[in-house]
């Protein structure tokens, strides 16, 4: 297990998150482009997991309704998975939620993300529902943890 440094990325992080999407996803994406989604979304939260001074993966979320917190994306750069960073940066995020009052966290991802499947199970949340996307031609499967007792 690998200790990270979890920080709050502000607006001026920004581009470090998008520089760790970019470097794990297609298409490459500007800056603007996550500006753009958190437009209108309360209580955005990206988070960046740091080894030494190294960014080494991120993890954004958002409310999606009241009492509902909703983990969008992240990831962890593949030199340093099963090392633990994925758990630290979604326990970080938990902690945020809870202590903003959502009483759920929802994700989802394709069925084909297989290390997201197992991530999640493992890290406790339910799988709440499954639905076809048809922009990725895969199955979307849903997942949501409650905060609260
Ligand atoms: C999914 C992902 C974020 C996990 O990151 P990670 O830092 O490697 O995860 P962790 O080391 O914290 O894993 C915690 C636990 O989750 C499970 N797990 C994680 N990756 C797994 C894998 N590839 N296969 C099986 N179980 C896995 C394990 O139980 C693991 O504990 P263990 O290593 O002690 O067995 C990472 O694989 C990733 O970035 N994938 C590509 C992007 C992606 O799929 N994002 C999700 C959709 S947006």
């Amino acid at each position: 297990m690998a200790q990270a440094d979890i920080i709050i990325a502000d607006e001026k992080l920004l581009p470090q998150a998008v520089e760790l999407y970019n470097s794990m996803f297609r298409p490459k994406r500007e800056v603007d482009f996550f500006k753009r989604r958190f437009l209108g979304r309360y209580n955005v939260l990206t988070l960046i997991a740091r080894l030494g001074e190294v960014p080494v993966g991120f993890w954004i979320g958002f409310e999606l309704k009241p009492g509902m917190f909703y983990h969008w994306l992240g990831a962890v750069k593949p030199d340093v998975r099963r090392s633990g960073i994925a758990r630290q940066l979604q326990e970080a995020q938990q902690a945020w939620a809870k202590d903003h009052g959502y009483e759920h966290i929802r994700c989802e991802c394709l069925n084909h993300q297989r290390e997201f499947i197992h991530f999640a199970v493992e890290v406790g949340y339910d799988i709440v529902g499954i639905r076809w996307d048809s922009t990725h031609a895969d199955n979307l499967i849903v997942f949501e943890k409650h905060l609260v007792e």
